[in-house]
């Protein structure tokens, strides 16, 4: 089967006229990078890097199938309530492997299988009209909250909680429109599971929001849509085993964070741009800032002295940000690297008509389809970004499959623990959130938060 692979040439100071990584900077840092390694290896062994094991359990991939095929869980509509780690996977999995327009597709359309929604804000200008809309006698649930007490997921839960009761008053029909996601034994929502026999799948405990896309927390929904959960396991495994090796030239994700580390640390880089080409998959930049911006942003180090480190990821759409960003990505300040997502096959392609052949400004296009276009867009951009001197690198699925969005995920959440142990912080904790969540309880009137008031805005700085 073909693997994913990772173009990094444009990173190269040979590639960029003097600009970008010296080769030999790269492989100066082959010895520190083999110990990064025996660290992720002891981190994998004791435990601490739960999402390492996901793509090996099988026993979790059963319960779900037993879950999401049995004739229960016959649902029109499946709602994904949660936010962050608890959503964005589950996103870029909808958005990467359904067809396009998914849940304005026919029942037919859809091989019968149920339109995905998933929620991701508090916005009432969003939720309102979709819990209006949706039939709910044949919608599911899936509450998907690891701690089970963020404010945003638990009050979606509290609002479908009220309308399921009201259109399903019989206890036992109720509860079988409620799935949770959520910790295997602690934590509001397991305690309600427990006291409301409503089904329940574990978010493993040591496997962090942001890791857990091969977890219940994606796989659930995506196998309730029809996506093909052994083979997207299949790919994060053999990504994986491709990252055991402690060769920094034979291990990808160890390539793509000694690369980045780089850029940011000794070329002045601290932008991260992933520009992907391809409408679909444009929702894995976005689950990769996540990732990115909640693992790295950090200013502590590991010895608790303040670093403030952190590359700042930003997101892109070709061939759509060709004619919004990339005038300042070619030209601006020299503070950015570009990843760039391709498909090295397009399953579903449009041929472009060989009409006005007697007009130059069209006559080119004809013949050729809009897949091989927004191939040539892609390389043409990072030829041009190269020759401006601006460091960029290519991973390119071989099709649009699971298999490879597997690989891709695995190789990014992997990457993600390498640039940790190169800053020196944890990847792992989100220390910058509780402040905020905190300030939060306090304006929603939660007990015990009173103490969290906020100053008044002063009218001297405010223009009305
Ligand atoms: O990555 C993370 O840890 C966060 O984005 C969480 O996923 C997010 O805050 C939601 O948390 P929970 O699943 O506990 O509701």
């Amino acid at each position: 089967m073909d693997r994913l692979t990772f173009d990094y040439g444009n990173m190269m100071a040979p590639r960029l006229s003097g600009r970008g990584i010296d080769p030999a900077r790269l492989d100066a840092m082959a010895d520190r990078f083999s110990g990064v390694v025996r660290q992720v290896e002891r981190q994998r062994e004791d435990g601490t890097l739960g999402f390492l094991s996901l793509p090996y359990e099988t026993q979790l991939v059963d319960q779900i199938r037993k879950f999401a095929d049995s004739p229960a869980s016959l649902f029109e509509d499946v709602v994904v309530l949660g936010i962050g780690g608890s959503a964005l996977g589950t996103i870029a999995l909808r958005d990467a492997l359904l067809p396009a327009g998914w849940n304005t597709l026919s029942a037919d359309a859809r091989n019968e299988e149920p339109r995905l929604h998933v929620l991701d804000n508090v916005d009432p200008r969003t939720i309102g009209p979709l819990l209006d809309r949706l039939d709910l006698s044949t919608a599911l649930f899936d509450v998907v909250s690891k701690s089970g007490t963020t404010a945003e997921t638990m009050s979606q839960f509290l609002i479908v909680r009220d309308r399921l009761r009201a259109v399903l008053p019989d206890e036992e029909a109720y509860r079988r429109h409620l799935v949770f996601t959520t910790d295997p034994d602690n934590g509001v929502l397991r305690d309600l599971a427990r006291k409301e026999k409503i089904a329940a799948l574990p978010v493993p405990p040591n496997v962090g929001g942001r890791y857990s896309v091969l977890s219940a927390v994606g796989l659930l929904p995506a196998a309730l849509v029809g996506i093909d959960i052994e083979a997207l396991l299949a790919g994060a495994r053999a990504m994986d085993q491709r990252c055991r090796s402690d060769v920094l030239a034979e291990n990808p994700a160890g390539l793509f964070a000694a690369l980045q580390w780089l850029a940011h640390t000794e070329a002045g880089a601290p932008i991260h741009v992933m520009m992907a080409y391809g409408d679909a998959l444009y929702s894995i930049a976005d689950w990769f800032r996540q990732l990115w911006a909640e693992s790295l942003g950090k200013q502590k180090d590991l010895d608790g002295a303040d670093v403030f480190v952190g590359p700042t990821p930003v997101k892109a759409l070709g061939t759509t940000d060709q004619h919004s960003q990339v005038q300042l990505y070619v030209e601006g300040p020299f503070d950015k690297t570009f990843t760039f997502l391709r498909l090295g096959e397009h399953t579903v392609d449009v041929p472009i008509p060989e009409i006005y052949g007697d007009i130059d400004a069209l006559a080119y296009l004809g013949g050729h389809t809009l897949g091989q276009l927004l191939d040539a867009e892609q390389r043409a951009t990072a030829a041009a970004l190269a020759r401006h001197g601006r460091m960029n690198m290519t991973i390119e699925l071989p099709a649009l499959t699971p298999h490879a969005v597997g690989e891709l995920l695995m190789m990014l959440e992997i990457a993600a623990v390498y640039m940790g142990a190169l800053y020196g912080i944890d990847p792992l904790n989100q220390p910058g959130v509780e402040l905020g969540k905190r300030l939060t309880y306090g304006l929603m009137g939660r007990s015990g938060y009173e103490d969290t008031e906020l100053p008044d805005a002063d009218p001297r700085w405010i223009s009305r």
